[in-house]
């Protein structure tokens, strides 16, 4: 029997598969993290209630980043990759109608952003961001071009694997997860300050999508497999916060 059938009840989620808030190897926590006791502030029903948004904002090419981009005819640089997954609860059931945002750097590890300061060039045909609402399975899927890793200003020579942010809205304003996906084989990610917060390879795995060679498109693109489970004991690592929608 997998855990997620032993029966309809919450399942915790597992606390030690957090990391502390306080990692200085990851230098930007020095000062992120909190140096005073938490203060709790109620939602307001508005909050927790309130839709931000509806399948209408969704456009034709939002979930295709090799062309939402580019000019007519054109396309981005970079290995052709499909993204695809489902968002869960904690008990697998799906989660549809959830709105997943998308962006990451282009192939050369460079982001389309004002303070952007790598030196790999721009590429004309690549935004970097994209979205879509998860259907009634709680299936998503977005073409897109695998990214490059880039340098940080963190250590002496630290590099962030190649990876995709992702965030997820649920139904309410304040229902918002941040995430980020890695991809398997990466010899970047065992050495990544930021993934070695985790603490916890089983919590790293779950962020790192394997190669899915039965989505492959011949000829086109691979594809990467990448589920998140919002709750519970086989919870995706979050950004920023520690529960699910
Ligand atoms: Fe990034």
């Amino acid at each position: 029997m997998s855990e997620n059938s032993t029966n309809g009840g919450y399942i915790a989620r597992d606390w030690t598969r957090q990391p502390a808030a306080y990692t200085p190897g990851y230098k930007t926590t020095v000062k992120r993290s909190p140096q005073a006791a938490l203060l709790s502030f109620p939602t307001t029903l508005s909050e927790e209630t309130s839709p931000v948004f509806g399948h209408g904002i969704i456009g034709e090419l939002d979930n295709d980043l090799i062309h939402n981009f580019a000019k007519p005819g054109e396309s981005a640089i970079g290995p052709r990759i499909i993204v695809y997954g489902r968002v869960l609860d904690e008990t697998g059931r799906p989660v549809p109608g959830a709105l997943l945002e998308f962006w990451q750097a282009n192939a050369g590890g460079r982001y389309r952003h004002a303070k952007e300061g790598y030196i790999a060039p721009l590429d004309p045909n690549f935004g970097g961001c994209g979205r879509m609402i998860t259907d009634e399975n709680g299936s998503y899927e977005f073409r897109t071009i695998q990214p490059g890793p880039y340098p940080w200003p963190n250590g002496m020579n630290d590099w962030r694997p190649a990876h995709i942010h992702f965030s997820i809205f649920g139904h309410g304003f304040a229902q918002r997860l941040i995430t980020q996906m890695y991809f398997e084989g990466d010899p970047l990610i065992p050495l990544c300050p930021i993934a070695r917060v985790l603490n916890d390879q089983r919590a790293i795995d779950d962020l790192t999508a394997p190669l899915d060679m039965n989505r492959t498109v011949p000829m086109d693109a691979r594809a990467y497999k990448f589920d998140i489970v919002l709750r519970g004991r086989r919870q995706t690592y979050f950004e920023n916060r520690k529960e699910g929608l």
